[in-house]
């Protein structure tokens, strides 16, 4: 199962299913590229250092969501690297028509919360600020709903008593490398061709 990985920051659940990969955690799934929609991102970084080609992509001139040209430029470059399954790993912007129909069924996104609770943008804080005994976090299916799919697994983090923004924000990210790449491998085995 060819993956692609799409991030637009720092990369630290990219980096946990590299190294998932590289510890034989992957199934059989192989990560055959990084695309990012940030030219400065972390992210990039990882290329080099697994071995594995990373680009760049531009997405046109919105924050949140892409041209739909550059969207159809995407799903073209995912296709033409025969890419199975595509992989949102801290990647912040909308999916759409074009690139939710090369890749029906085969989009999952990896979000920091239990949802249906917290989703959109900050889906740690916002659990935070809200004061609940745990949150957690999701991978699910990518559909039109923002982060509305069926869920492929979840991990819940408990607030303990001592934990700051800082220290809970840090157990949830630790549970999302755990679960991100196991859902990954499974998949792997599942996923018809
Ligand atoms: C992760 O916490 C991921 O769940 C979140 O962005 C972070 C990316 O971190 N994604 C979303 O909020 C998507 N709605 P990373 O760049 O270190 O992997």
């Amino acid at each position: 199962m060819r993956v692609a990985l799409l991030g637009s920051g720092r990369g630290s659940n990219a980096e946990a299913v590299l190294r998932a990969q590289a510890e034989g955690r992957l199934g059989r799934a192989q990560v055959v590229g990084l695309w990012c929609d940030v030219p400065t991102c972390k992210m990039l970084e990882l290329g080099p250092k697994y071995g594995v080609p990373a680009r760049f992509l531009d997405t046109g001139p919105f924050k949140t969501k892409f041209a739909p040209e550059r969207e159809q430029a995407w799903a073209d470059d995912l296709q033409a690297a025969g890419v199975d399954l595509v992989v949102l790993a801290g990647f912040m912007r909308v999916i759409k028509a074009p690139l939710l129909e090369a890749f029906a069924g085969r989009i999952i996104n990896l979000h920091p919360s239990l949802l249906p609770a917290f989703p959109g943008l900050d889906g740690i804080g916002q659990a935070w600020n809200a004061g609940v005994p745990a949150s957690g976090c999701t991978v699910h299916w990518v559909n039109a709903e923002i982060d509305g799919g069926a869920h492929l697994g979840q991990s819940r983090v408990a607030r303990a008593a001592d934990d700051t923004l800082e220290s809970f924000a840090q157990k949830v990210h630790a549970a999302e490398h755990a679960l991100l790449p196991s859902v990954i491998a499974r998949l792997s085995e599942t996923l018809p061709r």
